[in-house]
């Protein structure tokens, strides 16, 4: 559910024309709708309702400022992955005591910038890790809050580089060596072991995955019990999916799916939920350059590229496209949607039924809210889209486009030494 509609033919990004959008701000451009993001952190947080729950949005998702801001006046935590993602959701207003740091390469600066700001916890993947952030700890003579993220060996099926949760993945704990770590971190100065936590990977597309997740959790926390160490918080990661074609269990169904095995454990939940908050809530807006015909095909040249939205190529995610102006009975055609850049695998579809197009139409391509601009980059110097937030009938550049000059930034021309080496 989200609010790009059409009306008289015309795609609206809630009250706004997109194609109003793409004049005034050119394209490429990303645009979200406030109330689309408003609906997905309601409808998570009414399937959690009468739970003890922290929402903490997986802000590698879509992390500009406003939409951070948006989401921390709404009540919502973060989940955070580096010490720009802390600097940003602090710049927005975040509350640390909501703020958990994930990942399984933190480095010392960016676990004393966590123990400084008094984030709720850190997320733990190693022994290493573990003594670093006992180390540090000790250093700044605090007390670092720490959850140990366990790897519960399950496969959902998503795809390879998006699940996390299977034995020879790079995340976690293995599940057999939790207990021992548990016992082992107790040990060490300046930490205090809150929670256990899990991630098993992003568009997940069943409820059975998170099911086996939480029981695997269960029996660890009572395990744990049983040996002194008693939690308080179960952070369960993000990772349900969205229907960018297939069908996802709907915010109700993943509550219900998460709940059932943790009943009667009487422990504060965490979700880091991303892209169901964020993914429909987002479109690239993107213009037709050129229809070029080839003895075999036809491509749609249009001047966004992989570099504004890689997720095509590096998932083969597919990504609906829909014309902006709707054409009365127009023809359809089959064609390639690809951009500018030197390289085949620069494409937004395949083989795709799109209305029939000219140079100069509108493209939007569809639940790019998530892992669309964050993974944007300047490749063939490229400068990144602007973002464009839709608030009931107003718009708000919340990003800039990024200038020649904001490519080049930061470099200098050194005088090297002229002529061949010896
Ligand atoms: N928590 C942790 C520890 C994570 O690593 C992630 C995502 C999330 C939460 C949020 O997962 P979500 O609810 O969004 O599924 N770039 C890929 C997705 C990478 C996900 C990485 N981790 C894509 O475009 O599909």
């Amino acid at each position: 559910m989200n609010y790009f509609e059409y009306r008289d033919g015309r795609l609206l990004a809630e009250g706004v024309s997109v194609s109003e959008i793409a004049e005034r701000v050119g394209t490429p451009v990303y645009i979200y709708s406030a109330r689309t993001l408003r609906r997905h952190l309601r409808v998570v947080r009414e399937a959690f309702a009468g739970t003890d729950t922290i929402i903490c949005f997986a802000m590698k998702a879509l992390s500009n400022l406003s939409v951070l801001k948006l989401f921390s006046d709404l009540g919502a935590g973060f989940d955070i992955v580096s010490g720009g993602e802390l600097m940003r959701c602090l710049t927005a207003g975040a509350d640390p005591s909501k703020i958990v740091f994930s990942g399984v390469g933190k480095t010392d600066s960016e676990i004393e910038m966590a123990l400084r700001t008094g984030i709720l916890m850190l997320n733990v993947e190693s022994r290493p890790e573990l003594y670093r952030v006992s180390e540090v700890a000790q250093r700044l003579r605090l007390t670092a809050p720490v959850s140990l993220r366990v790897n519960p060996d399950l496969n959902p099926a998503t795809h390879p580089h998006i699940s996390t949760g299977h034995r020879d993945s790079k995340f976690g704990i293995p599940l057999s060596q939790v207990r021992d770590y548990y016992a082992e971190a107790r040990g060490l100065p300046n930490l205090k072991l809150i929670g256990l936590t899990t991630h098993i990977g992003s568009q997940i597309t069943e409820t059975s995955p998170f099911v086996e997740a939480a029981q695997k959790l269960a029996t660890i926390v009572r395990d744990l019990r049983r040996d002194g160490i008693a939690l308080k918080f179960l952070d369960l990661g993000g990772g349900l999916g969205i229907p960018y074609q297939e069908q996802s269990p709907l915010p109700a169904e993943y509550a219900a799916a998460l709940l059932g095995p943790l009943r009667g454990l009487e422990l504060t939940i965490i979700i880091e939920p991303g892209r169901v908050l964020v993914g429909n809530a987002g479109i690239l807006v993107t213009r037709v350059l050129y229809v070029k015909e080839t003895d075999v095909k036809r491509f749609v040249v249009v001047d966004g590229a992989m570099n504004d939205l890689i997720r095509p190529v590096l998932y083969e995610a597919y990504h609906e496209i829909r014309p902006v102006e709707e054409r009365q009975r127009s023809a359809v055609q089959i064609a390639d949607v690809v951009g500018p850049i030197c390289e085949s695998g620069d494409f937004f579809a395949r083989e795709r039924e799109l209305p029939e197009v000219q140079a100069g139409d509108l493209l939007a391509v569809m639940g790019a809210g998530a892992y669309g601009f964050v993974m944007a980059s300047n490749y063939n110097s490229r400068p990144r889209a602007p973002e464009v937030i839709v608030d009931g009938t107003r718009f708000h550049v919340v990003r800039e486009r990024e200038s020649y000059e904001d490519l080049i930034r930061g470099e200098r021309i050194v005088p090297l030494r002229e002529g061949p080496d010896a």
